[in-house]
This record gives C-alpha cells, sequence and structure tokens, in this order.
C-alpha cells in the first residue's frame, strides 16, 4: 500500500468518520488494510491467506461462530456428532494445504450403504420409480463429467476466463433438461438431483452453467470414485473453523453485522459502522478494501447502499433456499432413504420431479434420527419449512405408506435455513453478458467479491477461487 493512498483514504473518509463518530461516540475505532464480510466457507478462507499475506485485517460474523453452511450437531443422548450442512471437502488445488494449514486432522469419509424407497409426499403414495442400473448411472455420469470437463477452465476456480455474449457455448446457456436430453443423461439425473441438484429448486429450468456450478465435474469424479473428498477426523466439520477462530484470533468480530457504510471509488477505501448484537457495541472500522462473503441478496445488501451499478447486477438474480434439520419420528424407515418424487416419476420417467417448495428427502444416518432437506425459494421460512417436513409424514401415514403416526409428532432435534444459494439469472441475461459486468464490479467502490454467488456453491472451489483469483486481485490493487 502506499503513502498516497492512506492519506487520500484518511481524507476522504474524514468527514464520514466524524459523521459515525458524531453519532457513536463510544464506538471502537480500528483501522485495518482489508476487511472482510461474512465468515463462511469463502470469507475464513479468505481471511486466513489475508493474515498469510501479512495484511492487518478484521473479519465480521452475523453468527456466533465461524463456518457459515457448516452444522455440526453432537446429539445430547449419545456424544455422536453429525454434519448436516458441509459434509464433505473434495481435493481440489490447495484443499489439502489450506486444511494443514488450520491444523485439524481429516480424512477420507467411509460410505454408508442404504436402501431406497420413493414416494410422493403430497399424496403419501409409494411411487414404483424403476432406478437405473449402476452401470447405466454410471454410464450417464462419465458423459456428464466429460462434457462439463470441457468447460471447466470457463467457470473454475473463477469466471476470469469466462467468453463475451456470443462465445458462451450454447450447452452452458440452455436449460440443463435440455442438456440432459441432448447428452441422454436420464440414468444419472435421480444421483444429480437427489442431494445437490434439489437445492436448486428447479433444476431441470435453470442454465447448465449453473447446475455445473452446483454439481461440477468434480463433484461427478468423486461419485465416479476417481477423486477423493475429506472431512474432519473428529466427525465434526465445525473443527476447521473453530481453528481458523483460533488463528485469526483477535481479527474476528462474531455476532456482528455492518449497519451503515461508505464506499469509496478509485480504491480509496471503505468506512463501515458494525454492530455487535450481543455486547450491544458499535466499531467504526476504516479499511482500504472491503472483501464482501455474503450472498448479495437484497436484504443482506442494504447497508451497503448499492450504486445503479450494482443494483442491474442484484437486482435480476433469484436465488433458491436450503433448509437443513435432524429429525427423529418413530415412522420413518430404520436404514432407508426415502425419496419425494411425483407419481409421474413412475416407468422411469427420470425428468419427473417435485415441484418447490418440497421436501426433498429422509436419510436414516444412525440412532433413531434422520436427516431431512427442504428446499424452497427467497423467503422460504424455517417455520413454513418444518410444518411441511410434520405434514409429509402424516402423509405418508394416512396412506399407508410408512406406519401409522398415532398422533406422534416429529422431533427438530437440530434445524438450519441456509437462507439464500445459487444465486442465477436467466439464459437471456446471461447471453447479454450479465457475468462479464457482474465480474466488472471487482474493485468497484473498494469491494471486491468472493463466495458461491461469485464463483460456485463447493467450498473447496472458493478456496481455490480466493486462492488463485481474489487475494491476488487484492494484494495487486494495494501495490498499484
Ligand atoms: C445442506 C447443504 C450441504 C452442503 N454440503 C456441502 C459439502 O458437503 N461440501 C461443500 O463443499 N459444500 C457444501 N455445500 C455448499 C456450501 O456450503 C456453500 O457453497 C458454501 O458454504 C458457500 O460459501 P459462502 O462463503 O459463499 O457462503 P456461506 O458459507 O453461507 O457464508 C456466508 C457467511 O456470511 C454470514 N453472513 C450472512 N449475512 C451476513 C451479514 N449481513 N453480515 C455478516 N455476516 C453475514 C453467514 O452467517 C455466513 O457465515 C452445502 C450446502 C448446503 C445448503
Ligand atoms: C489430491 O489432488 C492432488 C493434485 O491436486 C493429487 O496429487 C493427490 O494425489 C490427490 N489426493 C488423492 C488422495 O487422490
Ligand atoms: C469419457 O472420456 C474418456 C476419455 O476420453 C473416454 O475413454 C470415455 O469413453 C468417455 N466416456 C463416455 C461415457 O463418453
Ligand atoms: C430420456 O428422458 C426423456 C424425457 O423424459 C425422454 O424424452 C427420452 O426418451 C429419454 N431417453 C431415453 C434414451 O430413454
Ligand atoms: C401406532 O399404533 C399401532 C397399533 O397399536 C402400532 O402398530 C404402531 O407401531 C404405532 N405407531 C407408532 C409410530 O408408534
Amino acid at each position: 500500500m502506499s503513502l498516497s493512498t492512506l492519506s487520500l483514504l484518511a481524507t476522504a473518509s474524514l468527514a464520514a468518520a466524524t459523521s459515525f463518530a458524531a453519532r457513536y461516540p463510544s464506538a471502537a475505532l480500528e483501522t485495518v488494510d482489508v476487511v472482510v464480510v461474512g465468515g463462511g466457507s469463502a470469507g475464513t478462507n479468505a481471511a486466513i491467506y489475508f493474515k498469510d499475506e501479512g495484511l492487518s485485517l478484521l473479519l465480521v460474523e452475523k453468527q456466533d461462530r465461524l463456518g457459515g453452511m457448516v452444522n455440526s450437531w453432537t446429539d445430547p443422548d449419545t456424544g455422536v456428532t453429525y454434519d448436516y450442512g458441509v459434509a464433505t471437502y473434495t481435493n481440489q488445488t490447495g484443499t489439502t494445504a489450506y486444511l494443514d494449514r488450520l491444523g485439524v486432522a481429516y480424512d477420507v469419509p467411509s460410505e454408508g450403504s442404504f436402501t431406497s424407497y420413493y414416494a410422493d409426499f403430497s399424496t403419501g403414495e409409494t411411487v414404483d420409480y424403476v432406478s437405473p442400473s449402476i452401470d447405466g448411472e454410471i454410464a450417464a455420469l462419465e458423459t456428464y463429467y466429460n462434457v462439463s470437463s470441457q468447460y471447466a477452465d470457463l467457470f473454475l476456480p473463477s469466471y476470469a476466463n469466462w467468453p463475451a455474449g456470443d462465445a458462451i457455448p450454447e450447452d452452458l446457456t440452455m436449460s440443463f433438461r435440455d442438456f440432459a436430453i441432448k447428452y441422454d443423461l436420464n440414468d444419472t439425473m435421480l444421483l444429480i438431483w437427489a442431494g445437490i441438484g434439489a437445492g436448486m429448486a428447479d433444476m431441470l429450468d435453470a442454465p447448465t452453467i449453473y447446475l455445473m456450478q452446483t454439481f461440477g465435474p468434480q463433484t461427478a469424479a468423486v461419485f465416479l470414485g476417481t477423486d477423493v473428498q475429506y472431512h474432519a477426523s473428529s466427525g465434526r466439520n465445525q473443527d476447521f473453523y473453530d481453528a481458523a477462530e483460533e488463528i485469526l484470533c483477535d481479527s474476528v468480530l462474531l455476532n456482528s453485522v455492518v449497519v451503515e457504510s461508505i464506499r469509496l471509488e478509485d480504491n480509496l477505501g471503505v468506512e463501515l459502522l458494525v454492530h455487535n448484537s450481543e455486547t450491544d457495541e458499535y466499531t467504526i472500522i476504516l479499511a482500504e478494501r472491503l472483501v464482501m462473503a455474503i450472498e448479495p441478496t437484497e436484504s443482506n445488501m442494504a447497508a451497503f447502499d448499492l450504486d445503479e451499478t450494482e443494483e442491474a447486477i442484484f437486482d435480476v438474480a433469484t436465488w433458491s433456499v436450503v433448509n437443513t434439520g435432524i429429525i427423529s419420528h418413530p415412522s420413518l424407515p430404520v436404514d432407508g432413504l426415502l425419496y419425494n418424487l411425483p407419481a409421474t416419476a413412475v416407468d422411469g420417467d427420470d425428468f419427473a420431479l417435485p415441484e418447490p417448495p418440497f421436501v426433498d428427502y429422509f436419510e436414516y444416518i444412525g440412532e433413531g434420527l434422520w436427516q431431512v432437506i427442504v428446499v424452497g425459494w427467497e423467503g422460504f421460512a424455517s417455520e413454513t419449512a418444518q410444518e411441511m417436513v410434520s405434514e409429509a409424514i402424516e402423509t405418508l401415514a394416512a396412506a399407508g405408506t410408512i406406519p401409522a403416526t398415532n398422533g406422534t409428532a416429529v422431533t427438530f432435534k437440530a434445524w438450519s435455513n441456509h437462507g439464500a444459494m445459487d444465486m442465477r439469472v436467466t439464459a437471456d441475461k446471461l447471453k447479454d453478458g450479465y457475468i462479464t459486468d457482474q465480474y466488472a464490479l471487482q474493485g468497484h467502490r473498494s469491494t471486491y467479491w468472493t463466495g458461491a454467488a461469485f464463483s460456485n456453491q463447493l467450498s473447496t472451489f472458493l478456496w481455490a477461487y480466493n486462492l488463485e483469483y481474489l487475494v491476488p486481485l487484492v494484494l495487486d490493487s494495494l501495490k498499484a
């Protein structure tokens, strides 16, 4: 960073600092090189890299812990820990080096085996979905791997190589339904849908690029058995983030959100007013650069006073919402995975999927517990999702698909609403150069962007995005 930048920042911010400070005279004042907002997968990782580059930084996180979509829950009755959010980490460039840096032991989790059942949760009736042969499934998945791999350099780990409008491959803007029919992916549709694609709410209608963002070639490779994935050896992925918190130590502001901000053009810096909901204290942060690592939804962006250029990007995006929980109920099948498929899935229609909002499945995870996933659109509330879970079980029991409930209610042991994810726009917007315009926001108003909305939906690719693209970009801007 140059002296002139610093003094410009000081001068330009003075009026603003005085205004925040005048209204919040007891607020602490912090001056740092970089402030990262959002301590999930992308923000925590970026903060570690910045720290290791010798920058001064603060990391502002809303929750009382780092880790975002990681959800580790320990059953008080048995002492067993379950990861019902982020489960595993693929083996991407920099993954093991980062996990080693955190100093938490990791290994390759063992695969469980289970029996699959299919039912229409809206009627409760069993669906005689004929699942594809293993050979058919593997062949279709390999086709998907082969085709998606051809395009990987365009969007992984960043969209830095993304082409201009006309040059965007048609495969990536067509709906995933058309893509899947084109490449005859029928036999792998349920595999792509069940655990991952369902999170998009409308996987078949979304442009294929967004499906590839969430189910990339490497995920296909993991299912094909040609690539590995890791989890914390303790069985508690939160350990990675607790270790990160220790490394970052005083740089972490938990229970904190930005309530007001001033962001200057020409990389002259930012000023943030941060409120801690636990202590009710305010901190004023002066930083040369702001790195955003939260989903750029309207509510998340409210404190950032977006300008027209920024609004033009985020206002046209749509988002799905995933709820995940651990429940118990005596009527659910032990050792089973009960999928929700519409009645039309009978006779091998691999393109018949439930309409959002929907309960995705109930998966037995041991000790009388099931994981449930419920998906809807932006604004989908936990209460609604939980009501849908109770209703699905009642409906399945009423139809005789599972044993009668006798009025026994569902016990919700752990629950997490992951909020908006899988940001996307229409094919027309993509062809109009949306992603190029989105990337032009890097550096605009001293602000840089990481997180799933700017890269993809897998933690390890976000870390690679930070390592290979975002962190160098911010460092270069500070040297300029
Ligand atoms: C059920 C489920 C399972 C998944 N499993 C895996 C998996 O096994 N492997 C994998 O790699 N990926 C998995 N993913 C995807 C992965 O979790 C996401 O892609 C990844 O977490 C995105 O990282 P992020 O940093 O962009 O967002 P997040 O991890 O969501 O981080 C955003 C952070 O910002 C904080 N925040 C939000 N708003 C504010 C605000 N206004 N001020 C301050 N802080 C704020 C949030 O609390 C959060 O900590 C899973 C996702 C879901 C929903
Ligand atoms: C992980 O990927 C690296 C290359 O990035 C490779 O060298 C290593 O063998 C992989 N690990 C495993 C266990 O496959
Ligand atoms: C995928 O590509 C590999 C390597 O080119 C090839 O051997 C294999 O047959 C392809 N698989 C399918 C299903 O197209
Ligand atoms: C794949 O599914 C589509 C949509 O249901 C159908 O039109 C097509 O015939 C199927 N392909 C094969 C080979 O069965
Ligand atoms: C409900 O009652 C019936 C009849 O007594 C019994 O067979 C069944 O197991 C009970 N179901 C549950 C969930 O307890």
